[in-house]
C-alpha cells in the first residue's frame, strides 16, 4: 500500500461506513514490512474505539472490505496459492482438479483479463480491447471545459492494465484500482513491482501456455491497487474527480448500489465513465436488481440502456447527483478471448456521466 495513496485517498473504514453510516479514518497499526515509499505486511485499523476493526495489508495490497473475515474465507485459495510452478506441474494440478475448481476458475479469469489487458497485438484486438474503450471515454471528457484533474477510482479494475493506461492522464494525480479478486489484482501488482507480469494463457480446455510480458511502469508511481468492494467503498464523500468502471455493472449484486457507490465517492463536477453490455446473469445479480433485462411487457421493453437513462435523468433518480454528460452513448465491440478457438465480442456501451 502506497503511503502516498493512503495520505491523499485517507480511507475510512469501511465495517462503520455500512453499518452505521459513519466516516471513521483507518490508521496505521501493525508494520511488519515496510519501504520508504510503502507497507508491504502489516494491518490498518479503524480509529473508532468501538470498532477497532483490522484490515491487513499483504503483499503490498490492503483488504477494505466490510467483512474481512468472509472475503478471507472466500479467497483462501487464491491468497495462498504458489506462484514459482513450473507450467507442467501447473498443468498436472489442473489435470487432477475439477474444471469448475478454484485452481481452474482462477486462472481461467486471469487468462481472459491479462489477455486483454497486457496482451498486446497477438492475444488481444487493440480496437476491441477494453483499452480502447477507456479511450472512447477519456475522448469525450476533453473538450471546451474538460473536467478539474484529481485522483481516479478504477472500479473493478481486475488485472490492472486500465489503471497503469489512466495513469498516463492523471496529470500527476493518484490512481487507484480496487477490485475484489486477489490472483487478478496481484497481477496488477507484478506491473508495478517488477515491470513485467506472467500469467497462463488458456489455449483449449485446461491447456495453457505460460506468457511473460513487460509492462511500461513509466507513470506506475502515480499507481496502487487495494481491495475493495464496489458497493461498500472505504472512502469518505468527494474523494474522487473520475470514477472508471470499465464491464463491472453487470457483475455485482446491486448495481444501483454501486451506482450509488460512484455518486458518493465523486466530486462535485467529477466525472464517470461506464461501460457496460449489460450481460446480466442471476449468478452475479438477482434479477430484481438487473437495470433492464427483464419485463418486457413494460414502457421500455426491458431495455437496459432505456431504463439506466431513466435512472440517471434530471428529477427521476434514486441517485442524488448522477447525470449522464452526454445524451449520446458510443457503443463499441469490446473482445474476451476464452480461449485459442474462442472469442466473444459484446456490444458495450460507454457513457460518461456527471455528478452536479
Ligand atoms: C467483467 S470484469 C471487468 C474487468 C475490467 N474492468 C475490464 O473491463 O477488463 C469485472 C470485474 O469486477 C470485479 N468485481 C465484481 N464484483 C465486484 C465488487 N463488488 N467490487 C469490486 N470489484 C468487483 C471482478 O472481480 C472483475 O475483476
Amino acid at each position: 500500500m502506497k503511503k502516498r495513496h493512503f495520505d491523499a485517498l485517507k480511507p475510512i473504514c469501511p465495517r462503520c461506513s455500512r453499518t452505521i453510516n459513519a466516516d471513521y479514518p483507518l490508521v496505521a497499526d501493525r508494520i511488519e514490512a515496510s519501504t520508504d515509499d510503502e507497507i508491504i505486511e502489516g494491518s490498518l485499523v479503524c480509529s473508532s474505539a468501538a470498532c477497532r476493526q483490522e484490515y491487513p495489508i499483504i503483499d503490498g495490497i490492503p483488504v477494505l472490505v466490510p467483512d474481512v473475515r468472509s472475503w478471507v474465507q472466500g479467497h483462501q485459495w487464491d491468497m495462498m496459492a504458489r506462484r514459482d510452478l513450473a507450467m507442467g506441474s501447473e498443468s498436472l494440478i489442473g489435470d487432477c482438479l475439477d474444471p469448475g475448481s478454484p485452481f481452474n476458475i482462477s486462472r481461467q479469469h486471469t487468462s481472459i483479463y491479462a489477455a486483454d489487458h497486457y496482451g498486446g497485438d497477438t492475444d488481444r484486438n487493440g480496437a476491441k480491447s477494453v483499452m480502447a474503450l477507456v479511450d472512447v471515454g477519456l475522448g469525450q471528457l476533453t473538450g471546451p471545459s474538460p473536467p478539474a484533474p484529481g485522483p481516479i477510482l478504477d472500479l473493478g479494475c481486475s488485472v490492472g492494465g486500465t489503471s497503469l493506461h489512466l495513469a498516463k492522464h492523471a496529470g500527476g494525480h493518484p490512481v487507484l484500482g480496487v477490485d475484489l479478486s486477489w490472483g487478478m489484482l496481484r497481477i496488477g501488482r507484478d506491473a508495478l513491482t517488477d515491470g513485467r507480469i506472467t500469467y497462463s494463457l488458456r489455449e483449449i480446455g485446461l491447456v495453457y501456455r505460460r506468457i511473460t510480458r513487460s509492462v511500461d511502469t513509466t507513470d506506475a508511481a502515480l499507481v496502487d491497487f487495494w481491495i475493495a468492494d464496489a458497493l461498500a467503498l472505504p472512502f469518505q464523500p468527494e474523494t474522487f474527480s473520475l470514477v472508471v468502471a470499465m464491464n463491472v455493472l453487470d457483475c455485482v449484486a446491486s448495481p444501483i448500489q454501486a451506482l450509488g457507490a460512484i455518486d458518493g465517492v465523486l466530486t462535485r463536477d467529477g466525472h464517470c465513465i461506464l461501460a457496460t453490455p449489460f450481460d446480466w446473469s442471476a449468478s452475479a445479480t438477482p434479477i430484481e436488481g438487473w437495470i433492464g433485462g427483464h419485463s418486457q411487457r413494460g414502457p421500455d421493453g426491458g431495455a437496459p440502456e432505456k431504463r439506466l437513462q431513466a435512472l440517471l435523468a434530471d428529477g427521476a433518480s434514486p441517485l442524488p447527483g448522477l447525470r449522464l454528460a452526454r445524451q449520446s452513448v458510443e457503443t463499441r465491440p469490446w473482445q474476451v478471448r476464452l480461449h485459442d478457438r474462442c472469442t466473444m465480442e459484446y456490444a458495450t456501451d460507454v457513457y460518461v456521466l456527471k455528478r452536479i
